[in-house]
């Protein structure tokens, strides 16, 4: 993703500062009582501040790698007053320096990069690698959600959870933009930056659902 505009970057990271948690400073707590969500590779912060705005009561954690995109989350966040997010500009093979292992309830992948070449599977965010990270972050009971446009990318995700051991509870390979009554509250129907753009072209969008090996 390119963002224009990036000598704003600094004044933006400053303006956002207790938004902000800087990994150098250490690891980042909350009440073991509060719902807690992450969503990795948040981008522009659309999704989690939506979903902040609509459960005031749970913490919402932002990733990403790329810190103009981490700037322009963090300022979304403050322009919509929310003191229940915080984003971080960490990539999330460093996530256990900064989270306490069974912190969350559940992780997002919303439009990760499908890295369509095979050489750069390594990257994509569905990685075994990455998954073995993002199993021990998630709590008992907690859910990974995944969300793409991009049917071989998705059909490789799958693959990918189930030689990791886990457990894919729901997919959909074309998941309504509106959603159904009774599940108006489900993170799944709110729409990222990247969902908007491929429903405008018409481009299905897939997701599932899916719980981690048990711990040894
Ligand atoms: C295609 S964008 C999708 C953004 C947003 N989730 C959406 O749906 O609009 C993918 C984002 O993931 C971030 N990303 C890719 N690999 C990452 C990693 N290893 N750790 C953290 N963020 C990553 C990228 O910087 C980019 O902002």
């Amino acid at each position: 993703m390119r963002i224009r505009g990036k000598e704003k970057v600094p004044g933006l990271l400053a303006a956002a500062h207790a938004l902000l948690h800087d990994p150098a400073s250490g690891m980042l707590t909350w009440s073991p009582d509060c719902p807690a969500y992450l969503e990795v590779g948040c981008g522009r912060g659309t999704f989690l501040t939506t979903c902040a705005t609509r459960q005031p009561e749970a913490q919402f954690i932002g990733l990403d790698k790329y810190t103009p995109i981490v700037a322009r989350a963090a300022s979304l966040a403050l322009e919509r007053g929310l003191t229940n997010v915080r984003i971080l500009d960490l990539d999330v093979e460093r996530a256990l320096t900064v989270f306490e292992p069974r912190a969350f309830d559940a992780i997002f992948l919303n439009f990760s990069d499908p890295w369509p070449r095979r050489r750069n599977d390594r990257k994509r965010l569905t990685h075994p690698r990455l998954l073995t990270i993002m199993a021990q972050l998630l709590r008992d009971g907690g859910v990974l959600e995944q969300k793409s446009d991009n049917a071989e990318f998705f059909e490789w995700s799958e693959e990918q959870l189930r030689v990791s051991g886990w457990r894919i509870t729901s997919v959909t390979h074309n998941l309504p933009a509106k959603a159904p009554e009774g599940d108006e509250m489900l993170p799944r129907y709110v729409q990222t930056e990247y969902e908007e753009r491929f429903r405008a072209l018409g481009i299905p969008i897939h997701h599932l659902t899916a719980l981690p090996p048990n711990p040894a």
